[in-house]
């Protein structure tokens, strides 16, 4: 499988052909070739233990791939030390010189390299993390978003055409975490030298990455753009990972030009062939997907108001939950159980509670077909331990 990002073509792409790794007969990193295009915010999400560091440490020269090289532009550095790679990694744990202050941590690599005049340099750096006001201070005396913003002034000043990041905000609680989010992408949009990003957190990949690959137990299931990725979902276990998606097992009755058509529980429902990953034979089982936000929910008395042309079924409300921007509701339907529909708080019609009879309807255009083969649940907590969005994954 080759996979190449989409965005963007430069002398200095960060390039792994068939690499991989192995611990004795366990495949933490399965054959991958992967691209990464110079300049890019390229994000490696997936739950824990599906070999993200592991990847990282390749390209970084910190670990011998089993097989498989590591090109920077059109140069092998597969061996490389890790010092001869003009890469930098910014771990979770900062590792800042403690007895250094914020000013000697920045300048650190430039006076082992034996660079004299570091002022302009340090302060320019410290400017770019807006920390200018700190240069005097020990790390003890700076908060954890400080902190690793010096982490990153420290790397950066190595003039990196690659900077690796390991879960860099994963110590950080969850507001801060936003911020340095964005504040991290305003670097990299600044600086312009290829970000590669690894998080097991769906939300903060979307927030910073312009391609992200999705790995699923030492493969790259798949890759692309955050909004790519939500609307088309290749497998399950992508359209578990990034968001909710409700998948309907249905049975495919035939093709109506452009669409295809299948059957669930009596009701028969509509999609678009071109969002199929898989074979739509008649007779065949298609999973069928729609994301929560895309489904309306009108009351069974209404059910005459759901305009022609949508797909719809009958529900019945079970649970819901108001959250503020929404109404999370759960509904059993005869094409699938607990069914997920957020419906935005604009005007809410107070007939919607549990209990209540309902007619869910939506888009035809908002609905994609997944390969039936694939585990349901692939993705989703408590399946072979995959965690939430926010879930502590280390
Ligand atoms: N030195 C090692 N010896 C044996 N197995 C290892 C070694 N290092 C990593 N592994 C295994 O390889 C797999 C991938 O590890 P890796 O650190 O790449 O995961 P990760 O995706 O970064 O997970 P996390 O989100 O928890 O950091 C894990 O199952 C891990 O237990
Ligand atoms: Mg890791």
């Amino acid at each position: 499988m080759t996979e190449t990002a989409p965005t963007g073509h430069g002398g200095d792409d960060v390039r792994l052909t068939g690499i991989s790794k192995t611990y004795g007969s366990f495949h933490a990193v399965k054959p991958l070739d992967l691209t990464v295009p110079q300049g890019s915010f390229f994000a490696l999400l997936g739950a824990s233990g599906c070999g993200k560091t592991t990847t990282l440490r390749m390209i970084a020269g910190l670990e011998e791939p089993t097989t498989g090289s590591v090109f920077l532009g059109d140069k092998d550095v597969t061996d490389l030390p890790p010092y001869k790679r003009p890469v930098n990694t910014v771990f979770q744990s900062y590792a800042l010189f403690p007895h250094l202050d914020i000013y000697e941590n920045v300048a650190f690599g430039l006076r082992r390299r034996g660079v004299k005049s570091v002022r302009k340099q340090v302060g320019d750096m410290l400017d770019l993390v807006q920390l200018g006001d700190f240069a005097r201070r020990k790390p003890h005396q700076l908060s954890g978003g400080q902190q690793q913003r010096v982490a990153v002034a420290r790397a950066l000043i190595n003039h990196p055409q690659v900077l690796l990041l390991d879960e860099p905000l994963g110590a950080l609680d969850l507001k801060l975490r936003r911020t340095m989010q964005l504040e991290l992408k305003r670097i990299q949009t600044e600086v312009g030298i290829t970000f590669i990003h690894v998080t097991h957190d769906q939300e903060e990949a979307m927030t910073m990455a312009d391609t992200v690959a999705v790995m699923n137990g030492g493969v790259v299931e798949q890759l692309g753009s955050p909004a790519d990725l939500y609307e088309n979902p290749n497998t399950t276990f992508v359209a578990n990972f990034l968001g909710t998606s409700n998948l309907i097992e249905a049975e495919v009755a035939g093709k109506n030009g452009g669409d295809v058509v299948v059957t669930v529980g009596g009701a028969k429902l509509v999609l678009p062939a071109a969002r199929c990953s898989a074979p739509t034979t008649s007779g065949g089982t298609l999973l069928v997907g729609i994301r929560p936000e895309k489904i309306s929910l009108a009351h069974a008395d209404d059910a005459g108001s759901v305009p022609d042309g949508r797909n719809r079924v009958p529900g019945r409300i079970v649970d819901s939950s108001f959250i503020g921007v929404s109404t999370q509701y759960v509904v059993d339907s005869p094409a699938g159980t607990a069914l997920e529909v957020y419906a935005q708080n604009i005007e809410r019609d107070t007939r919607l509670v549990p209990g209540a009879e309902v007619v869910l309807h939506w888009n035809p255009a908002h609905t994609f077909g997944l390969d039936a083969a694939q585990s349901l649940r692939a993705g989703t907590t408590g399946a072979g331990g995959t965690e939430t969005a926010d879930g502590d994954a280390s």
